[in-house]
């Protein structure tokens, strides 16, 4: 082997080198490559023993290439190990990972009440027979719910009302209001005809919980008032609402009446959601179902707020809305709108 013959060798197998360090597929294929091209048996290892048998002049310049070689080799195979260390890392990272994230815990939402639902669904309907939404005060005077609805104090009629007083004022003359009547008066005192408003609220009564009456409860207010108003008027409204809020199925009818504020007055009824009008236990076989009072206007409510009776007439109408819903939906005690049992608010 003369010097040639050694430079070639080595040329050789660095072109080798080259070609396959960069390609090494793992750590431990890199080793193998490695130990082939710098280890015991390897070209440059032969070559670097074989110096002393060269002659004197050209041993510098193998030893030079040696080195060289040695260097070049050593630094790609640092390389392509920086190269395979970085992919095994992110191998084993994406192996071991473990996945820590908690299933999503979902927040139960919540609704409106049956009966929020049920007023707010009559005001759509009354909204579409062309009227306005009004709201007056839960607590309220005797003027209001008693005086200007044309009952003095002390008018035997004031009993078909179990008030609940409040301590304010003269006694008796607070107190919660028992229908939401004096909503009526407040429209007619801030307005003038033509006025078509409905007016929903609480109202309190002192009443003994049984299946259809609840101390608490809710109304809806009607009242219309124009010059040539009629009681066909009334009832052709209290139709049109039956079939929007009830469906065509339903049927409505007026039976003669008395509240003091109307005259005259009528008590409004539907057919029984039971037996469809054949008579049942609920509408205790009469085939219908009450819900509620109205009547034309009396004159003397007009007096109370200043409208002459011989220029403007109107109708009034005020019903439960928990009857409503009850018919409307087969509920048979009205203790379910107010246990806040779960099992039955989640099916509205
Ligand atoms: N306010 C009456 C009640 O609560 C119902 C009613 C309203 C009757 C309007 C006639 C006119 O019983």
């Amino acid at each position: 082997m003369d010097l040639a013959d050694a430079l070639s060798r080595l040329d050789v197998e660095l072109t080798r080198a080259q070609a396959e360090v960069p390609q090494a597929a793992d750590l431990d294929g890199l080793a193998g490559c490695e130990r082939t091209l710098l280890g015991r048996r390897a070209v440059v290892t032969d070559v670097h023993e074989q110096i002393k048998t060269f002659p004197p002049v050209d041993r510098p310049a193998l030893g030079k290439a040696v080195g060289a070689f040695k260097q070049v080799v050593t630094a790609l195979v640092e390389q392509r190990r920086t190269e395979l260390a970085d992919v095994e890392r992110t191998l084993r990272l994406t192996r071991d990972a473990v996945d820590l994230t908690l299933p999503p815990r979902g927040r139960p939402r919540g609704h409106l009440h049956l009966v929020t639902q049920v007023q707010q669904e009559l005001e759509d309907v009354f909204v579409g027979l062309g009227f306005r939404v009004a709201e007056g005060p839960e607590v309220e005077t005797d003027f209001y719910n008693f005086e200007a609805l044309n009952m003095p104090q002390a008018h035997p009629a004031r009993s078909m009302w179990d008030t609940l007083y409040v301590k304010l004022g003269q006694p008796e003359e607070v107190l919660l209001r028992t229908h939401t009547s004096p909503v009526q008066i407040r429209v007619m005192q801030d307005q003038r005809p033509p006025i078509a408003t409905v007016m929903p609220g609480r109202c309190y009564r002192r009443d003994t919980l049984d299946a259809r009456h609840s101390p608490v409860f809710h109304q809806i207010e009607g009242l219309v008032v124009d010059r040539g108003i009629t009681f066909g008027d009334l009832a052709g409204t209290i139709e049109a609402f039956t079939r929007a809020y009830f469906g065509d199925g339903r049927t409505a009818r007026l039976r003669p009446s008395f509240f003091p504020f109307t005259e005259p007055s009528a008590e409004f009824e539907v057919t029984c959601f039971m037996c469809a009008g054949s008579g049942c236990g609920v509408c205790s076989r009469t085939g219908w179902l009450e819900l509620g009072g109205c009547g034309m206007v009396d004159p003397n409510v007009f007096a109370a707020v200043g409208y002459d009776p011989e220029e403007y007439s109107g109708f009034a109408f005020g019903f439960g809305l928990e009857r409503m819903a009850m018919t409307r939906y087969g509920v048979d005690h009205i203790k379910a709108f107010w246990d806040n049992d779960l099992r039955f608010l989640e099916q509205f």
